[in-house]
């Protein structure tokens, strides 16, 4: 096994950064002055564009490139089917009335296929998926044009299918993450969980491509634990929340300060896919022995987008993520906590 320096160099070498660290690709948390940031002080900025039309892809990435020439990656999540049980739905649709009443329904999202039109041209040094693969022919062009694929996964045999299908590296995502989980087969979120110090050995003794750790990561700490068990390098999303560049809402930004671990919530009420959150008082409800289960994505998204444009009350006006390590997050600039994490990584790791 290389030493974890070796293979931090390798990777920082082969992808043009000077620290092995990326900014998590969080869709609606990642302006690109976050990106900027980042990739200024060594490490990958990065952007969600899930929930962007191909335009705002292609005006994001010139913002970005106004302000840094460093590495950037694009990041997007594989559909899931849209068929759902009507019954689920409609629990769903009852139980937030709750919350007042809802308003227009939404117009549809941005087409998938265009999305990840907008991406290969915008040519980023990476594109990253989440709760599933790209197809055959999608990946053969993005190695065509040299962008590496990163492929989040939460268990191994989703690991192994992502190697398999021509990922350049994989993100082992721990529990500890916040916002979404994405594991392949949206049921299985919650049976599935598994924390960062068992997953991360367990991608790396079983895959011959790099390892990128993720979950529960706000310091240097994290960072050393993380390249020892194997990684090549760690991706961070809660620990940059609180910097000014990310701007999130002040409420939610609050929230964070302080947050235990233990108070955090595997929720499905914001989108119907698991994600790790905030335990406002919309998320709990939803938690409550009586509550039903949210209905499957897209639907509880699109239903939660149509209360929120009603007269709703006691709903969050945002998705309030939080991984277990909110309470490390800081307000600190995102250049001095990715060198602050590299600088702390380094004396233990010397
Ligand atoms: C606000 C927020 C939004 C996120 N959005 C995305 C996303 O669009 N795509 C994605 O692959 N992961 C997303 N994630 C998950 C992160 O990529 C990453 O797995 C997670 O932040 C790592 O755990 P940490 O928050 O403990 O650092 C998001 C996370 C947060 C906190």
């Amino acid at each position: 096994m290389t030493k974890p320096r070796e293979r931090a160099r390798a990777f920082c070498d082969r992808y043009g950064l000077r620290v092995p660290i990326l900014a998590a690709p969080m869709a609606g948390a990642c302006p690109p002055q976050l990106a900027v940031a980042v990739a200024e002080a060594g490490g990958m900025g990065g952007n969600g564009v899930v929930l962007d039309q191909p335009e705002r892809i292609a005006e994001w990435c010139e913002q970005f490139r106004a302000g840094s020439a460093g590495p950037v990656q694009l990041n997007i999540w594989i559909p899931d089917p849209p068929d759902a049980p009507q019954q689920r739905i409609d629990d769903a649709l009852q139980f937030l009335t709750r919350f007042g009443t809802p308003g227009e329904p939404g117009p549809a999202g941005p087409d998938h296929a265009e999305q990840c039109e907008a991406m290969l041209a915008a040519a980023p040094t990476a594109i990253s998926s989440i709760m599933g693969l790209f197809e055959p022919d999608y990946v053969r062009r993005l190695k065509e044009r040299g962008i590496a694929w990163f492929a989040c996964a939460t268990t191994l045999d989703d690991a192994l299918a992502a190697q398999e299908a021509g990922a350049d590296a994989v993100v082992a995502q721990g529990m500890e993450a916040g916002g979404h989980r994405g594991t392949f087969d949206p049921e299985t979120a919650e049976s599935t969980s598994v924390g960062l110090f068992a997953l991360l050995p367990r991608f790396v003794d079983h895959l011959s491509v790099p390892v990128i750790a993720s979950g529960g990561i706000a310091d240097g700490r994290g960072v050393a634990a993380a390249l020892a068990l194997g990684a090549s390098a760690v991706q961070v999303g809660t620990a940059l929340l609180r910097a000014p560049e990310t701007g999130i809402a002040k409420d939610w930004a609050a929230a964070l300060d302080g947050l235990a671990p233990e108070a955090t919530v595997a929720t499905r009420a914001y989108s119907g896919r698991l994600g790790r959150a905030v335990p406002t008082p919309y998320v709990t409800a939803w938690n409550e022995p009586d509550a039903p289960r949210p209905a499957p994505y897209p639907h509880q998204r699109r239903l939660v987008g149509q209360w929120r444009r009603g007269e709703s009350h006691g709903l969050d006006r945002v998705n309030q993520w939080a991984g277990q390590s909110a309470a490390m997050a800081t307000e600190e600039p995102a250049g001095q906590i990715i060198a602050r994490m590299w600088r702390e990584a380094g004396e233990l790791l010397a």
